[in-house]
């Protein structure tokens, strides 16, 4: 959600900008815009719409030169999207730009004190008036007059910050917002996260909550909220640039599907050591793990469909309440944590703002914090007592594939190493379990491999308006997703029933030709799997099921369509079931003409509430 972008250097700043705001155009936007210092002023356009407006205004970043700037794309929050409301938002007398992701609280008391000083407004924003605050207090130091700023803006937020008067600094600022500097020779760079710089720098510091830097061409300092220096350590990005990049995919969302099985790799084999589940990033003592009495499971969307899976897949391994709740309820709803409570926080971004929320309010009642996170450094990671990080690259597009795959992944493997220190399994249950998972990449491809018969089945339903998934148990989790899937990418309505509740109420919405995706990979649950299957065909549905090898004969005489997958530990079904429910989603999306990458009103990462 809104995208940062700053560079001092040698070269010209625009087109660098512009390269590294395409390269954080999947985190959503409305407007973009760019400020560049040209020798003489600060050299401002902006524009609602799309990044190539910006470009195509600028000629590429021709028309601008200049070898200092600060870029943004923006998701409106405070005003409409509108070219006055995009970002840069300048100071009155044009001097100091200032780029701004997140929220200022107390911006309206702001306004009415810099309104009463006779400070005009331009636009309805409240990073305007951090541009402004800013001005009201520069004496010939934007350092300083930053660090004054910071002591009277309250919220979240990443700032970006140039001043035509010292062309040579850039400012950045952190508060609950991600911001990375990058650093390299003869240049500096600021941005929201590596994927707008890797192409120019690996080497990159993650700034912490109310830090304060200085970017110049010769290097970075960072200060804290008292402009005091801290020291920082540089970390080194490990990935390449082509791990950001379609590589001859139509889509991202098709390359980051087919990623998986790797993705898989990387998350399960380091941790596993003969046959037992190593976690050398588990700190918690062998005590505290003996004297957990419940887990709390707390995310958001897709990686809250993990968190069902997880309650499932924990409390059969460990014998022990499993909680998942939503972050967004987590935080209102005074929830039952004390010490003996691990509050498992899954994030792919470990930014979502709700998450982040639930997280402090869990630590604050004496849990203990494991997260499930993708990005390295984010702020989620940097607050939890354990981190478990997926490794499954960076995933461009909206709709989550490879990360939620390898969350899942790591969920089993935390239960069955905590079944193993808590003894609440047997040594043979989880020895199967751990030869299943490393099995799972290659079951994984040979689904993948069915690509075409799911693009055939996607050309028959891709006109439905409505479509239902059914399911129980851990079929009912994978429902969840696959239909969440399905409806942030293609737009059509579509539900996830657990399947016993369908004659609850849902049933009266079943009409011929309604297309119901009926899960039945649970070999337990299969023969009520098939009474629903009955039950929905009975009332004029088309069923497409999905099942595993060698169940489909039976399935066969009640389903119109079949995809099968692979057999596995049950604990793993939902591992395999969801890439078919992917792949579906994905071309229904592309058969509908939808932009799959960027689907509309959605961000990669959400950091507002
Ligand atoms: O970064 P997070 O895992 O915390 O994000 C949570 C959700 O916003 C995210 O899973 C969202 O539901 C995806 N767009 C689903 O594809």
């Amino acid at each position: 959600m809104c995208g940062i972008v700053g560079y001092v250097g040698r070269e010209e700043a625009a087109p660098i900008l512009l390269d590294g705001l395409a390269r954080l155009e999947y985190r959503g936007y409305d407007s973009a815009g760019v400020a560049i210092f040209d020798g003489t002023k600060l050299q401002v356009a902006k524009t609602k719409g799309r990044l190539r407006a910006l470009s195509d205004m600028i000629q590429g970043g021709a028309a601008i030169h200049g070898t200092i700037g600060v870029g943004h794309t923006r998701w409106a929050t405070h005003g409409a999207p509108s070219d006055v409301n995009s970002h840069p938002q300048v100071s009155r007398s044009g001097r100091i730009a200032v780029v701004h992701n997140g929220i200022i609280e107390n911006y309206a008391e702001l306004k009415e004190f810099l309104v009463g000083q006779g400070v005009g407004f331009a636009s309805e924003t409240d990073t305007e008036v951090v541009a402004q605050l800013i001005e009201y207090f520069y004496e010939g130091d934007i350092l300083k007059a930053v660090g004054r700023v910071l002591h009277r803006i309250e919220g979240a937020y990443a700032l970006g910050i140039i001043c035509a008067d010292e062309p040579e600094r850039l400012i950045a600022v952190r508060k609950d917002s991600p911001l990375i500097l990058g650093l390299g020779d003869g240049f500096s760079f600021l941005a929201s996260d590596v994927t707008a710089i890797i192409k120019h720098t690996r080497d990159v510091i993650y700034m912490e909550d109310g830090e304060i830097a200085e970017l110049t061409r010769e290097g970075v300092k960072c200060y804290n909220h008292l402009l005091q220096p801290v020291s920082k350590e540089t970390s080194h990005v490990d990935w390449e640039i082509d791990a950001a990049e379609k590589g001859g995919y139509e889509h991202f969302m098709l390359k980051e599907i087919m990623e998986q099985p790797e993705a898989l790799r990387r998350a399960i084999f380091p941790r596993v050591k003969d046959g037992q589940v190593v976690l050398e990033d588990f700190t918690l003592d062998d005590d505290y793990v003996a004297a957990i009495r419940k887990i709390f499971i707390v995310a958001c969307g897709s990686s809250y469909h993990v968190g069902m899976v997880g309650k499932y897949n924990l409390e059969k391994l460990l014998r022990i309440p499993v909680e998942v709740t939503l972050a967004s309820e987590f935080r209102y709803m005074e929830p039952i944590v004390d010490e003996h409570t691990l509050v498992i926080v899954i994030s792919q971004s470990g930014e979502t703002l709700d998450t982040m929320a639930a997280l402090r309010e869990a630590k604050a009642l004496g849990a203990k914090i494991l997260s499930i996170v993708n990005v390295v450094g984010s702020s989620i990671a940097r607050e939890s007592d354990v981190v478990l990080y997926t490794w499954a690259g960076p995933e461009i597009a909206v709709a989550t594939t490879k990360a939620y795959s390898t969350q899942l992944a790591v969920i089993d493997l935390l239960g069955l190493y905590l079944a193993k220190k808590r003894g609440s399994a047997d040594d043979e249950r989880i020895l199967t379990a751990v030869r299943e998972l490393l099995m799972l990449p290659s079951k994984l491809e040979q689904v993948l491999e069915k690509q075409e018969d799911i693009q055939y089945f996607a050309s028959q339903y891709f006109n439905h308006d409505s479509i239902f998934f059914i399911g129980r148990n851990v079929d009912y989790a994978l429902g969840l997703e696959g239909s969440l899937k399905l409806k942030e990418i293609s737009y059509i309505h579509s539900e996830a029933y657990a399947s016993g509740e369908l004659k609850h109420g849902t049933i009266s919405l079943i009409e011929d030709g309604t297309l119901v995706v009926a899960l039945a990979t649970y070999e337990k649950l299969f023969d009520k799997a098939m009474s629903n299957v009955v039950e929905v065909r009975s009332r004029g549905a088309d069923v497409l099921a999905l099942t595993t090898e060698g169940r489909e004969e039976a399935m066969a005489k009640n389903a119109n369509a079949i995809i099968t997958i692979p057999d596995t530990d049950e604990l793993l079904l939902p591992s395999l079931g969801v890439a078919p429910l992917q792949l579906l989603a994905y071309y229904i999306a592309l058969m509908r003409g939808c932009d799959i990458d960027k689907p509309r009103n959605l961000a990669k990462s959400v950091t507002v509430e």
